[in-house]
């Protein structure tokens, strides 16, 4: 499928699990389109911070932090480059993740993380996040946003982990520290998770990613986006 208009920009958001990242990567891949991970952002301040010992909840030293890393980083398809060395899956950590929802809170971090966002998505992209379809992009050609029940995206999550992850973790710590995560990032002041108003819902607690990349390219058709 192609998409019928230049800078086509399609905007996916929901909660950890739901599945917005493989189903942003098939729908890019099935249109040709850059796919754009956005929580990759806040994940590497998480790690950069992590790294150099510096709170997560310290806006101004984190800012400080984000300000010095970001003219090393490249943000891309493929994933998050520091120093031209690839470190997408050092950044994809579950210790990452739930520090990047404390960096993700602070409003100075959000402003300047929303320029780069914005500035890269002008070539037309699937960008998947949670505030995409609210605030980067709000507009956006097509809006989705992607749900699953809490137990089902905690699943899917304990699949992700290898061996040696699994036997430290069980899944009543996964749901809880899901649901540690869901509550922050819906709860923030700032840009929370929230569906736009004019996103489509999908509930893919009972779906497989065929069924739901049929459904999203079923919507681009019948909209005159892609044939
Ligand atoms: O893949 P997963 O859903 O577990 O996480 P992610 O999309 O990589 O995002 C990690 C964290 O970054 C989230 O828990 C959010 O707090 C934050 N984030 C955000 O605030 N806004 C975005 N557009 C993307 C991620």
């Amino acid at each position: 499928m192609k998409p019928l208009i230049e800078g086509l920009q399609i905007a996916i958001d929901g909660p950890a699990g739901s599945g917005k990242g493989t189903m942003a990567s098939q729908l890019a891949a099935a249109l040709g389109l850059p796919v754009l991970d956005t929580g990759l952002l806040y994940r590497f301040a998480a790690w950069q911070c992590l790294q150099q010992a510096v709170a997560v909840d310290d806006e101004y030293a984190v800012l400080n932090v984000l300000e010095k890393a970001l003219p090393r980083m490249q943000w891309r398809s493929e994933g998050v480059f520091f120093d031209a060395k690839d470190c997408t899956s050092t950044l994809r950590g579950e210790d990452v993740g739930l520090a990047a929802s404390k960096v993700a809170a602070l409003p100075a971090v959000r402003r300047l993380l929303l320029d780069v966002q914005q500035q890269l998505a002008k070539q037309g992209c699937v960008m998947d996040g949670r505030d995409i379809g609210t605030v980067v992009l709000p507009q956006a050609h097509v809006k989705f946003f992607l749900t699953a029940s809490l137990r089902e995206r905690a699943r899917r999550r304990w699949l992700q982990l290898d061996e040696q992850q699994r036997r430290q973790r069980s899944m009543d710590d996964l749901v809880k520290d899901m649901t540690a995560r869901d509550t922050r990032d819906s709860k923030r002041q700032h840009a929370p998770l929230q569906r736009a108003n004019d996103a489509i819902v999908i509930d893919s607690t009972t779906m497989r990613p065929d069924e739901v990349l049929d459904r999203m390219l079923r919507v681009l058709q019948r909209r005159g986006l892609a044939h």
